[in-house]
Order: C-alpha cells, then sequence, then structure tokens
C-alpha cells in the first residue's frame, strides 16, 4: 500500500452515505491526497447517490440482480468494468451492505476497504451496534479494515473507540458510533494515500488508534 501519486477513489454504498461525505469533504479539504471518481449504489434511492451528485461527484445505481446480500455474477462484472473505466485504484465500501466474491476480490485485490461500525473481531456481520449493546460491552466503536474472503476478518487499518452509555437505544449508540467513523475513516485513507500505511501479514502500521473519539456525555 505505497502510493506517491494522488489517488483515485471509487465509494460503494447502499444507505444515506454519511461516510461517503465525510471521505468526499477531506478530499476537497486536502485531507486526503486523492479523488473520489465514482459513487455506485446496488440502491437506486440511495442517499449516497444524491449526496455525491451534489459534490459533482459522478453517481450511479446498478441492479445487483435476484440475490439478497451478494451481487449477481453478471452485476459484479459491470460493477469490476465501471471502476475499471473509472481508473480506481481503491474501492471504498461505506455502508455496501452486500458480500463481494472471489472475482470482484481479486480484480481489486488488497484494494478494497470497508469501515465497519464495532471493534473488529468483536461483532461482525449485521447491525453491529445492536449486537453491542446487546452483549452489554462497555466500550464499542469502529473499524477501517481490508476486504478480503473472509467477512469482516481482513487486516485491521485503523480503529476508534466509542463509550457504550447507560441509557443507549440502538439508535443513540449508531449515531455515536457513525460520528467516530467520519473521523476514522478519512484519517486512515488520508494515510494510504500519504503512503503511510504498510501491511505485513495480519498486522498493518502506520496509524494510530484515537481512543478518546467522542467519550463525552
Ligand atoms: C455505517 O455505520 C457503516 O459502518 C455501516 O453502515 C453504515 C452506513 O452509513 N456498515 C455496515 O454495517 C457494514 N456491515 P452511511 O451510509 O451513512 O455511511
Amino acid at each position: 500500500l505505497n502510493n506517491s501519486r494522488r489517488l483515485r477513489f471509487a465509494i460503494l454504498g447502499s444507505g444515506r452515505g454519511s461516510n461517503a461525505v465525510a471521505l468526499a469533504d477531506a478530499c476537497l479539504a486536502g485531507e486526503i491526497a486523492g479523488t473520489i471518481v465514482t459513487v455506485l449504489s446496488d440502491v437506486p434511492a440511495a442517499g449516497i447517490l444524491e449526496r455525491a451528485r451534489e459534490r459533482g461527484i459522478h453517481a450511479d445505481a446498478f441492479d445487483p440482480g435476484p440475490f439478497r446480500t451478494k451481487l449477481a455474477d453478471a452485476s459484479e462484472a459491470l460493477v469490476i468494468r465501471r471502476l475499471r473505466e473509472a481508473r480506481a485504484d481503491y474501492v471504498l465500501l461505506a455502508g455496501f451492505m452486500r458480500i463481494l466474491r472471489g472475482e470482484f476480490l481479486r480484480a481489486f485485490s488488497q484494494r478494497i476497504l470497508n469501515i465497519h461500525p464495532s471493534l473488529l473481531p468483536s461483532f461482525p456481520g449485521l447491525n453491529a451496534w445492536q449486537q453491542a449493546l446487546d452483549h452489554g460491552v462497555k466500550i464499542t466503536g469502529c473499524t477501517v479494515h481490508v476486504v478480503n474472503e473472509c467477512i469482516d476478518g481482513g487486516p485491521i487499518l485503523g480503529q476508534a473507540a466509542v463509550p457504550v452509555l447507560d441509557g443507549d437505544t440502538a439508535a443513540t449508540l449508531h449515531s455515536r458510533i457513525q460520528k467516530a467513523e467520519h473521523g476514522l475513516y478519512p484519517s486512515v485513507v488520508g494515510a494510504l494515500a500519504r503512503g503511510d500505511i504498510s501491511i505485513e501479514g495480519r498486522r498493518a502500521r502506520g496509524f494510530r488508534a484515537v481512543p478518546s473519539i467522542d467519550f463525552g456525555p
């Protein structure tokens, strides 16, 4: 993960797009030495497309095919083609709710990142903030990791910790985690774009965790 030029990032997302906004704004502010070249979504009505277009970023929906949790082969091939046409160096998953499989992972090997709303390896999978509440942990957070064939299990690039408070509901905890995500994701991608992050096996170096994000009341 050594980069000396301005990187080209594509974002895939299925939801509101608050992380995409944080990443796009960090690029515009020069905190990430890179450009968001396209935003693609499997959900035509997803806010992420509108948020991107408002910022003048190319954004488009694609048909994911008949499955709920993965992309059909033809859809996967189409997305890979779009990403290559956009000359994306890295693919940033920001609330993309489908599993990427072999063909896609091979096309962008070590060049797909994801943000997950827990301190992995705790609480992989869906609704990680609800899993944290159900388990009764006192600290949770968010993780930026490399995407590989192991779901939510690729090398960890950066993490931020978030407290669980007594009165928390799923909504209040998720919103506190998201605030931390909006700081973490751009910081990690910024470090990556500076060429500061290196990976040896499972261990990535070059990013210092920020344990103090939003520990206030
Ligand atoms: C984020 O909280 C992200 O961590 C989560 O979806 C949300 C998307 O919000 N991703 C996952 O749960 C992946 N398994 P956004 O659309 O506002 O960025």
